[in-house]
């Protein structure tokens, strides 16, 4: 997004590693490196205290926790970007405004994310595809014509993204 968005903000891979100053925290390591992989798919490397020395220097550690792709930014300058990014309506959020698909907008974020996984996933602008796809998604004020109407124009314009 940081590319997409084009938002200056030092953004740069510079990689972490994590020292254990007790036994129990090499063990929470284990734990978090589990649930990287499972949750996000990252990967990260776990030394022990017997091999520390090649990475830290020392073996004063109960080891380390090494992320060589975690990455760094000016969290300033990446606030300041996110205002104009989040001002700029792709082109599923714009049909649904110039449809009417968003009326009272309580169901407008489901809408919108059905909709978005259904133009993720190849669909077309058929009417009922999208209302297979956005079934689940109650809508009290719309009849669903306008919702179904807007997902459709996004997917003649080819909104996949
Ligand atoms: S726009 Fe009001 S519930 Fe859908």
């Amino acid at each position: 997004m940081i590319t997409e968005e084009r938002i200056a903000c030092d953004y740069e891979r510079t990689g972490h590693i994590q020292a254990a100053s007790k036994a129990a925290h090499f063990d929470a390591f284990r734990d978090e490196q589990a649930l990287l992989a499972r949750v996000f798919d990252h990967r990260v490397e776990l030394v022990s205290r017997a091999d520390q020395r090649s990475e830290v220097g020392t073996e004063i550690y109960h080891g380390l926790l090494v992320d060589e792709r975690s990455a760094a930014l000016n969290p300033a300058r990446y606030v300041e970007g996110l205002a104009p990014a989040s001002n700029t309506l792709d082109a599923l959020q714009t049909a649904f405004l110039e449809t009417g698909g968003a009326q009272c907008g309580i169901c407008t974020p489901g809408m919108l994310m059905a909709g978005r996984a259904y133009l993720d996933a190849g669909g077309g602008p058929d009417d009922d595809a999208i209302r297979e796809a956005i079934a689940g998604n109650l809508c009290r004020c719309t009849g669903y014509t306008k919702i179904v109407e807007a997902i459709a124009r996004a997917a003649s314009q080819g909104s996949s993204q």
